[in-house]
């Protein structure tokens, strides 16, 4: 099996985008996502690649796995057996599940994304390792039991969720995930299916958008928020990520005192979180894994789950007493894990990640 890229990559594969001819750009560092064609070749540049990781910063087109020893210690991957990424991403906890499963183990990954799923597994098909042990499929985590049964598999031994977005995604204007990069409202996880933030916002009742804000999001100025956006698109439609903002600037004005800025960016942050949990139906979809999972999981099979705002966490931690408590799982994790200050310092999109694990009884 070929190397994996060494340290500062342990958990990033290599990238597939092929070597490009220097992108114009103006000043003296690429801004846009496109001009940054270094960060797109991490191999070819990897001492530049390194000193961008080095200031905390996310390569774009990569993504740092998050909290990898601590998921390897918890689901204790051994060779022989099945394993599951309900959420491939870049394929960082995949590789090193894959890595702990072999010789004999294998395997199944799925994400919802068909334009990041076909250049991870390219990545990950280039480590050479056994091609029958990886099972790329595009599903959402919902229809586990129906891509496990696909395989002709009874069960998992090990299932990981690392839910929420990679950063090849917050990163691409194009899908429109952050309200820091203009691009279209687009907010899919599978732009080829369903109707973009866009649509959602020009249709979605006053009422309605409260509550998604309220219960995706803990948003405190929902109803402030809420109007303003019924009140501007009477004028134009929101289609932009920063139209978006702006609507959302101006409805809660500058703010005062020292953390003015950070509060209303918070605002803004949470409104593009609960419009792409809406989106996606991501609660629907972490409902259904969550009430599946023990049938996806052999006896003593072990589930890690990370998930990053309070509305997935209480999910998670529900359904995860619920089932020790009627004899579903043998053991569930007595606290969160939480990434270490090292962790959070070298990667801050690290920063609000939470671990929680179960074993099958
Ligand atoms: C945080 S990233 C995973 C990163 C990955 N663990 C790694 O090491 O690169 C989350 C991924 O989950 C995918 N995803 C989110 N909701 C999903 C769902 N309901 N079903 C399948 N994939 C989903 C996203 O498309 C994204 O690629």
């Amino acid at each position: 099996m070929a190397d994996p890229v060494p340290f500062p990559y342990t958990h990033l594969v290599v990238n597939d985008i092929p070597h490009q001819r220097r992108v114009r750009y103006s000043g003296t560092h690429p801004r846009r996502f496109a001009e940054k064609y270094k960060e797109h070749d991490p191999v070819r540049y990897a001492e530049e690649v390194r000193k961008i990781m080095e200031r905390g910063k996310t390569p774009a087109g990569m993504h740092r796995s998050i909290l990898v020893r601590e998921v390897l210690e918890v689901l204790r991957p051994q060779p022989g057996e099945i394993a599951v990424d309900a959420t491939l991403g870049y394929g960082g906890h995949a590789q090193e599940l894959l890595r702990a499963v072999l010789p004999g183990g294998r395997l199944l990954a799925l994400d919802v994304d068909p334009l990041e799923l076909p250049r991870t597994e390219a990545r990950l098909r280039a480590l050479e390792f056994p091609p029958e042990a990886l099972l790329v499929r595009r599903s959402n985590f919902a229809g586990l039991a129906q891509a496990l049964a696909a395989e002709n598999l009874a069960g998992a031994d090990v299932i990981l969720a690392d839910l929420g977005l990679s950063s090849m995604q917050i990163d691409n204007p194009e899908r429109g995930f952050s309200f820091k990069v203009a691009g279209p409202l687009d907010l899919r996880l599978n732009p080829e299916r369903g109707r973009p933030g866009s649509a959602w916002l020009a249709t979605l009742d006053e009422a309605a958008l409260v509550r998604a804000l309220e219960d995706n999001a803990d948003e405190p100025h929902a109803r402030v928020i809420a109007a303003a956006v019924c009140e501007a698109r009477r004028n134009a439609p929101i289609n932009t990520t920063t139209e978006f903002a702006t609507v959302i600037r101006r409805a809660l004005g500058p703010g005062s005192g020292p953390r003015a800025k950070e509060n209303l960016d918070l605002s803004i942050r949470r409104s593009f979180q609960a419009l792409r949990i809406l989106v996606n139906d991501e609660f629907g979809a972490l409902d259904a894994f969550l009430r599946l999972l023990p049938g996806c999981l052999r006896p003593g099979g072990r589930v890690a789950i990370l998930s990053f705002h309070s509305g997935e966490d209480r999910r998670v931690k529900k359904a995860f007493q619920t089932g020790e408590r009627d004899g579903t799982y043998a053991q569930v994790a007595p606290e969160l894990i939480r990434p270490g200050p090292e962790e959070t310092r070298a990667n801050p999109r690290a920063s609000s990640a939470k671990l929680r694990w179960a074993v099958r009884a």
